[in-house]
């Protein structure tokens, strides 16, 4: 079934009728990564898990067997996903052949991105230079700048986690993202504190006085992937009733009908917006539902 007609009727059952499908799967298709970032608990060093092919093969058709119709492959870092010759160009192929409308590609940009055939990468930015490198290692911002300058990919996006180490930086990492032209929007999220990494989350006042500056940024026309609603639902109350509308698969292959966070029980400090979004789609609202069908349709 075609998107437009697909997203419509899902969005009639799930709001109306108390369908409880996902839209959304986030596949991690491996825990080995390039980085040991600060505020991040996925990667491993000493237990590294690279799924095969078949098995990511039997979990997207699962997951589209669910309702998922658009798939964020995940890791570790996934550019590093190899499997005798394939690569994630073979997954993304993969789950087109199965009938996703589209794939994405959260990456950290310390290797090339060079014909990839995802439709839109996430680029991982956690600040301009040295704020980046405290979270993400010295080097990292240096990388990931060249990597992003020599890409031919058309469609790539910036993905910020606002913590304790780098939240006086966020209005330079908006600016930055407008100047350089290789890079469409800058997606703001917030520290979600997993375990071992409670300390870097930051007091929800100091929080809402930052949405409330990105809301101005946006108004005034900076490239701010997060809708003026999306943001205004992580302001009011940040635990989501929505989080099933993604799917989660993990490295270890546990299946997941919602966030990791609210089996942690952290729903009260999310940072996701993603969570801020889902609310404001529920609710129709039409900024929101523009900029979902634009980013991703
Ligand atoms: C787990 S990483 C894996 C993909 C890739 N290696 C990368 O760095 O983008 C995926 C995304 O999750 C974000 N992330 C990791 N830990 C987080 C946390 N505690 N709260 C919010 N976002 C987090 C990262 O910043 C990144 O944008």
């Amino acid at each position: 079934m075609k998107p437009f007609i697909y997203l419509p009727l899902w969005f009639f059952k799930t709001r109306f009728l108390g369908q409880n499908k996902p839209l959304q799967t986030v596949l991690f298709i491996t825990n080995e990564c390039n980085l040991e970032c600060r505020h991040c608990c996925v990667y491993s060093k000493d237990h590294i898990i690279t799924k095969p092919y078949v098995q990511i093969k039997e979990e997207l058709e699962y997951s589209y067997n669910l309702g998922s119709r658009f798939v964020d492959f995940e890791g570790g870092e996934p550019f590093l996903w190899k499997y005798n010759d394939l690569t994630i160009n073979d997954l993304t192929f993969l789950a087109k052949k199965i009938g996703f409308f589209s794939t994405t590609i959260t990456t950290n940009a310390q290797l090339p991105i060079i014909d990839s055939k995802a439709d839109s990468i996430w680029i991982s930015l956690d600040g301009i230079g040295k704020f980046h490198d405290m979270i993400r290692g010295e080097g990292a911002f240096d990388k990931l700048e060249k990597n992003i300058l020599e890409s031919n990919h058309p469609n790539l996006h910036a993905n910020m986690v606002i913590n304790n180490l780098n939240h006086s930086n966020f209005e330079d990492t908006i600016q930055w993202v407008k100047n350089n032209p290789k890079l469409k929007s800058i997606a703001l999220n917030f520290h979600t504190p997993f375990p071992g990494t409670e300390s870097l989350s930051i007091p929800l006042d100091q929080r809402n006085e930052i949405i409330d500056q990105i809301i101005k940024m946006k108004r005034s026309g900076y490239p701010i992937m997060n809708s003026i609603s999306g943001l205004k639902y992580m302001k009011k109350d940040i635990s989501n009733k929505y989080c099933h509308l993604s799917n989660f698969i993990h490295p270890d292959g546990t299946k997941r009908g919602e966030c990791e966070g609210k089996t942690l029980n952290l729903c009260a400090s999310c940072g996701f917006c993603m969570s801020g979004e889902m609310r404001a789609v529920m609710n129709l609202k039409p900024d929101t539902l523009f900029a979902g069908l634009k980013l991703r349709v």
